[in-house]
């Protein structure tokens, strides 16, 4: 299926990636986890984002699902939905150059009423070859924006 014009400067995020991580916080200890993530194409203007996590010994934890969207002109919004309670509007930008791909988007966060507080995040994804980065930071239970979560993930056959 060939990508509608304004995914194209996406094509290189098309597919399923997986990989290590490290996890932080101010208000935790460090912990590992093992990343999953998926942007499909499926026909329609936007790609179709899934993601899994387990710990090191194989439970689950994090998990999200979401839509990507290119306005065309080097803008994106990635509209997520959490299973901890949380929405998250981001919009940012899309910077393609001979080495590789990124993205940086900046979120607005609501939480449900008996969610902890995120208010905010920033999310950064960079390409290169078959590498994608990935890094969270947020503002949340009363801190200010930190480091959360940075991953690398290798595209999967
Ligand atoms: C790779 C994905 C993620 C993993 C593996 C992960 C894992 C964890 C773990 C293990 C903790 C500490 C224990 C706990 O409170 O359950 C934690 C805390 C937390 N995470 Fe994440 N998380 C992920 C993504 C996210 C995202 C996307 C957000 C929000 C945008 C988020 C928000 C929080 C919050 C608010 C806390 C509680 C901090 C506190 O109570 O002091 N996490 N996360």
């Amino acid at each position: 299926m060939e990508l509608t014009p304004n995914l194209v400067p996406l094509a290189r995020l098309v597919g399923t990636w997986a990989g290590e991580g490290v996890g932080e916080y101010p208000t935790v200890a460090s912990f590992p986890y093992h990343e999953e993530i998926t942007f499909a194409f499926v026909g329609k203007p936007f790609l179709v984002y899934t993601q899994r996590t387990r710990s090191a010994d194989g439970r689950p934890l994090h998990m999200e699902t979401g839509y990507l969207r290119h306005t065309g002109d080097g803008h994106v919004e990635f509209v997520l939905a959490l299973p901890t309670g949380q929405v998250e509007l981001a919009e940012g930008t899309l910077r393609s150059d001979d080495d590789g791909l990124s993205l940086e988007l900046d979120a607005r966060v609501w939480s449900t009423s008996t969610a902890k507080d995120v208010s905010a995040s920033k999310r950064t994804y960079r390409i290169v070859g078959d590498t994608l980065d990935t890094v969270l930071d947020m503002e949340a239970v009363g801190q200010p924006m930190a480091r959360h979560l940075a991953s690398r993930l290798v595209r999967q056959a």
